[in-house]
């Protein structure tokens, strides 16, 4: 079971006290516990059209989710489209370098204003349609034959603004434009060890989208839990880990869990550790829709967008400390970005879909959770307690 924060103590450069405390809690293998925390749900939670649209009302249209990387938007200047729920965001950065979130539409007739999900780099954005032409800022700065439009005043027609903070590596977004809500408890840790860890200076190696046929939940719930990696990873990474729980943390409704790799012993605490990633496996669920795993180079971030809730797009991205400049470094991140998309697309997100189909038969009332997946209780509860209403009884 999640563990309630213990006293800090000093923590090594590099990691926030926090996750030196966890760090230490690690024992060695033959000495882990049994896990024996239970839960169940009903299928239901990840089928029903009316639960979807609970979660979608009240989680990714009115808390701060993640909308993309920072680094994915290093410049002045850039703007990107993503799509969450129906609802198409457009992400810039103002010519300050201020991240701004706005709904992709233009205020003439409503056309999409940028279509690319790629990044794209102008002073300007202007809408395909009739040309109306925006700020990175929002501001409508142009409109052809003007004349046509006596009372048009350009300083009403701004791009419709939506809530925007950037921490932790991450731009975050509140879909609904009436509202403007605080970051949820725990935030300010889950960034501190984000940024312990540099997310917000690393670079972007690679972006892959996966457009899976999945519900949301059904994508974060092996990130969750370590059962799994001795059977569906049998024949890929599963031998650089072990059969044993994670040290946990509920950080407000995020997660966090670390655990020692087949390597790992405490022993290699009490000396000078070159690269703890080594050793050591940081998994973060970043609620609601963000997943992050660390590997000794680089950092795996998830960003799921719900597009319906037997649809979610996963936006892949593969951080690393900077660009590869010499043929090493080169060859070892093309690997990697290969090893990740065989790993994580061809056996989790394969899971998930799988375990979608199965489901939609309807002949599965519900789902079990053994103390291998003693996390995955806690997520359901965490996303339970921000429903206002919940039609799947539980
Ligand atoms: S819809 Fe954008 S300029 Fe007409
Ligand atoms: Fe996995």
């Amino acid at each position: 079971m999640a563990m309630q924060e213990p006293q800090s103590q000093a923590a090594p450069a590099g990691l926030t006290d926090s996750q030196w405390q966890a760090i230490t809690e690690l024992t060695c293998h033959e000495e882990t516990r049994i896990p024996t925390d239970e839960a169940n749900r009903p299928s239901d939670v990840y089928l029903s059209q009316a639960r979807f649209d609970e979660e979608m009302k009240d989680i990714f249209t009115s808390l701060p989710m993640v909308a993309t990387m920072s680094s994915y938007l290093p410049e002045p200047g850039m703007a990107l489209a993503i799509e969450c729920s129906g609802v198409p965001v457009l992400v810039t950065r103002d010519r300050e370098g201020q991240a701004r979130c706005f709904i992709n539409a233009c205020r003439h007739r409503g056309s999409k204003l940028v279509e690319s999900d790629e990044p794209v780099k102008s002073a300007r954005l202007s809408c395909p349609y009739h040309a109306w032409t925006y700020g990175m800022n929002g501001d409508l700065i142009g409109v052809p034959r003007q004349e046509t439009f006596p009372s048009l005043k350009k300083c009403d027609l701004g791009l419709v603004a939506l809530s925007t903070h950037e921490s932790g590596g991450y731009i975050w977004v509140c879909l609904d434009p009436e509202k403007s809500p605080s970051m949820v408890e725990g935030s300010a840790q889950i960034c501190a060890d984000l940024e312990a860890f540099g997310l917000h200076k690393m670079h972007v190696y690679g972006r892959r989208r996966y457009d899976l046929k999945a519900n949301w939940k059904l994508v974060v719930e092996p990130f969750l839990e370590p059962y799994h990696i001795q059977r569906l990873h049998a024949n890929s990474i599963a031998k650089m880990f072990v059969d044993a729980p994670n040290v946990i943390r509920m950080l407000g409704p995020h997660q966090r869990q670390c655990s020692g790799k087949a390597n790992f012993d405490p022993a290699i605490l009490q000396g000078n550790i070159d690269n703890l990633h080594k050793y050591i496996t940081h998994a973060y669920l970043v609620f609601p829709n963000t997943v992050v795993v660390t590997s000794p180079y680089y950092i795996s971030v998830m960003v799921l967008l719900p597009t319906a809730t037997d649809r979610t797009v996963v936006d892949y991205y593969m951080m690393v400390k900077s660009a590869p400049d010499n043929p090493k470094a080169d060859d070892l991140y093309a690997r990697s970005y290969q090893l990740i998309d065989e790993v994580f697309g061809g056996e989790d997100f394969r899971a998930a879909q799988l375990q979608q189909e199965g489901l939609s038969s309807g002949a599965i009332e519900r789902v079990f959770f053994g103390g291998l997946e003693e996390m995955i209780g806690p997520f359901h509860e965490a996303v339970e307690s921000f429903l206002t209403a919940d039609p799947v009884p539980c």
